[in-house]
């Protein structure tokens, strides 16, 4: 498994197995399938609701004895609600006891909006908080503290735009490791990619297969369907399959990567990708199918009369 090197040092296994959409009755046995079909990274999220599951597979393939704690590289994020620094600590503490775990790997701020503690969703603007009152340099402070406690190796962000980063670094103390954000042939995002290169904050590249299985709430009706992409498929004629493809494009940008799956075959298969070297005349080809189109759009945190609107929350 090839690893990426982040600015604290420590080493990022390129693939890991997403777990955003995976059910709690299907997430336990695609970690184990993952484990033993060599993965070393496993992505989670309190908000995913199946850190529980998650942890059961990590266990179940741990009391096999093979493969340690040590040798897996595990993220979790901090949610919405609980953005106010003292809140921190005990969201870490709740993913760390839902997983099993001693210590996180990364522990990321899943996003840059903040809910009043115990909203999970909002329904309405009064539920939210804007980042004045509620600011991530001051959220940031209590991850800091996390890695000084060392309940976690690594901290960053995730879904921060460039003008966000370059607001939240001079701030910082201990240097966000990773911004996690949707990356993929029509989300190439290249300035926040360049910027993130420069400034030696890892990327990783989320629904990096376009994410089909979202709620049909969260998809447009006229979505292009990135799997299916001509381009894409032409190419896959050479590589094995679109997945494939869309896996090795990321890998082959410098960025990790978090396919989810959780059916074996896809799951294993999906590791191959590791294999399959594109040509520069592919990745010109691919270089050309950006629309900027995003499939996780944040709609869900514009409104009415609330703080976030799509503009400022991608600053775009
Ligand atoms: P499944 O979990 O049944 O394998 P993303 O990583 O962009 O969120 O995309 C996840 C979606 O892609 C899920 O619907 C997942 O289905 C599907 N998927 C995962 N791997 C593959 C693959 N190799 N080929 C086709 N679809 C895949």
């Amino acid at each position: 498994m090839t690893t990426l090197k982040l600015n604290n040092g420590l080493e990022i296994p390129s693939i890991g197995l997403g777990t955003w959409k995976s059910k709690p009755g299907e997430v336990r046995d695609a970690v184990a399938t993952a484990l033993r079909a060599g993965y070393r990274h496993i992505d989670c999220a309190w908000i995913y609701g199946n850190e529980r599951e998650v942890g059961e597979g990590l266990r179940e393939v741990f009391e096999e004895g093979t493969l340690s704690r040590e040798e897996v590289w595990i993220t979790s994020k901090l949610w919405n609600d609980r953005h106010a620094p003292e809140d921190v600590g005990p969201a870490l503490q709740e993913s760390l006891d839902n997983l099993g775990l001693e210590y996180l790997d990364l522990y990321l701020i899943h996003w840059p909006v903040a809910h009043r503690r115990g909203t999970v969703l909002p329904k309405t603007a009064d539920e939210q908080l804007s980042l004045d009152e509620r600011p991530l340099a001051e959220t940031w402070k209590a991850m800091e503290e996390l890695v000084d406690e060392r309940r976690c190796r690594s901290i960053g962000v995730s879904n921060l735009s460039r003008k966000k980063l370059e607001g939240l670094l001079p701030a910082t103390r201990i240097r966000p490791a990773m911004n996690q954000v949707e990356l993929h042939p029509y989300l190439q995002q290249p300035d926040l990619v360049e910027y993130c290169k420069k400034e030696n904050i890892l990327l990783t590249a989320y629904s990096p297969l376009g994410s089909r299985d979202r709620a049909s709430a969260m998809k447009g009706d006229d979505e292009p369907v990135l799997l299916e992409d001509p381009v894409v498929n032409a190419i896959a004629e050479r590589h094995g399959s679109p997945a494939r493809v869309l896996i090795a494009w990321a890998l082959a940008r410098g960025t990790v990567v978090i396919p989810k799956s959780v059916n074996r075959e896809r799951i294993r298969h999906n590791l191959t990708a590791a294999e399959v070297a594109l040509s520069e005349e592919e990745m010109n080809q691919l270089a050309k199918l950006d629309r900027a189109r995003r499939y996780v759009t944040g709609a869900f945190w514009a409104l009415e009369n609330g703080p976030y609107t799509m503009d400022k929350l991608w600053d775009e």
